[in-house]
């Protein structure tokens, strides 16, 4: 066990209450083996040993880069390094997509951080599109038990026909059960690997109070360890036969990573009651009636607002008239708070 994994365990351990550190046994690849750029040439650095590479941030442009090939469900992952010190305005994106093929109906998985100005920490959103529906985003929002600008940690996206997964780490964020009612919504056609740096000034921090500042840059996202273990084909080929990928969906379902033992399920539980601030889930405003694939947990809604945002506001907090018998989850809830966005 290296030092940064043990660090990795310890933290998983004191914020979320659950030892385990089973390692993601997944082998990686080399970027040449199995990815391409996507834009910003000049602002993409190689390491020497082409398992690492940065993507920069510069007044000139961002960057980019893609899997060479689309892949039908597979694990996708990725240790990740976010820039530091003042980073508002700034998207660092990890995410699923076939919006190059399928223009109008193209499905996506998202990881998107979402940078802050100095001293406040990162937050970020997952969210997922079924052909082509962007008009039905599906956000969830949360902030981190660790700072990720400071050390490598893994972001893995697990798709398969039954079920979608968000890990950090060993940690599972949020699982999303195929549910027939779903239709479409569900992604199901072949996607691409994508990881993008990019100036989102219009809406990134605080919707878009606070703009990116370049006087910091270069911003430096780090990317090592990639995984692509998925049925690579050729999209237009799934019509011809949609079951070439039969074996390997097979072999990604009875996987260790495609089925949540019953103590990361306790520790996703204690993420999303810890860390998550938004879910489209509880957003009675956007959905009346939740998406069928919604579980509503009573307790847990009751902690949202009809926005899909948390209570507890800090300018009008109990915390000041008592501040001697705060409890751990009333500081925690001050925190996410404080980093939530502003309408
Ligand atoms: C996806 O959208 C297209 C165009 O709207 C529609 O024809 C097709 O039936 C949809 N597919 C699914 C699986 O819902
Ligand atoms: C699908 O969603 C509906 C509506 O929420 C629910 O009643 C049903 O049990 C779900 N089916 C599965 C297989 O989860």
């Amino acid at each position: 066990m290296d030092f940064i994994r043990m660090k990795i365990c310890l933290s998983v351990l004191l914020f979320l209450n659950v030892w385990f550190c089973t390692a993601f046994d997944v082998s990686t690849i080399p970027f040449n083996k199995g990815f391409s750029h996507l834009f910003g040439d000049a602002n993409i650095l190689h390491a020497t040993d082409d398992n690492s590479l940065q993507l920069h941030l510069n007044q000139n442009t961002g960057s980019g880069f893609k899997s060479s090939d689309l892949y039908n469900h597979g694990l996708f992952s990725a240790k990740i390094k976010l820039p530091s010190d003042y980073t508002a305005g700034i998207v660092v994106a990890f995410y699923m997509t076939n919006q190059d093929v399928f223009k109008k109906t193209h499905d996506e998985l998202d990881f998107e951080f979402l940078g802050n100005i100095k001293g406040k920490a990162w937050r970020f959103q997952t969210n997922m599109y079924g052909n082509g529906s962007t008009h039905r985003g599906r956000e969830e929002r949360y902030t981190l038990w660790f700072d990720p600008s400071k050390e490598f940690h893994r972001y893995t996206i697990l798709w398969t026909n039954k079920n979608i997964i968000f890990y950090i780490d060993d940690v599972p964020i949020r699982e999303i059960v195929r549910n027939d009612t779903m239709g479409g919504d569900y992604p199901s056609k072949p996607m691409g690997l994508y990881a993008t740096i990019w100036d989102a000034s219009d809406w990134a921090t605080s919707g878009g109070k606070y703009k990116t500042n370049y006087k910091y840059a270069p911003f430096i996202a780090e990317f090592t360890d990639l995984v692509l273990n998925g049925c690579a084909m050729d999209p237009l080929e799934q019509v011809v036969n949609p079951n070439n990928c039969d074996e390997k969906d097979v072999e990604l379902q009875k996987a260790v990573f495609s089925r949540i033992t019953p103590r990361q399920r306790m520790a996703m539980k204690r993420f999303r009651a810890k860390y998550m601030y938004y879910s489209y889930c509880y957003d009675s405003l956007r959905y009346s009636v939740p998406p069928t694939e919604c579980e509503i947990d009573p307790v847990e809604q009751r902690r949202f607002k009809e926005t899909g945002r948390l209570k507890f506001n800090k300018h009008h907090g109990h915390g000041h008239r008592h501040p001697k018998i705060r409890s751990t989850s009333q500081v925690l809830d001050a925190r996410i708070s404080e980093n939530e966005d502003e309408d």
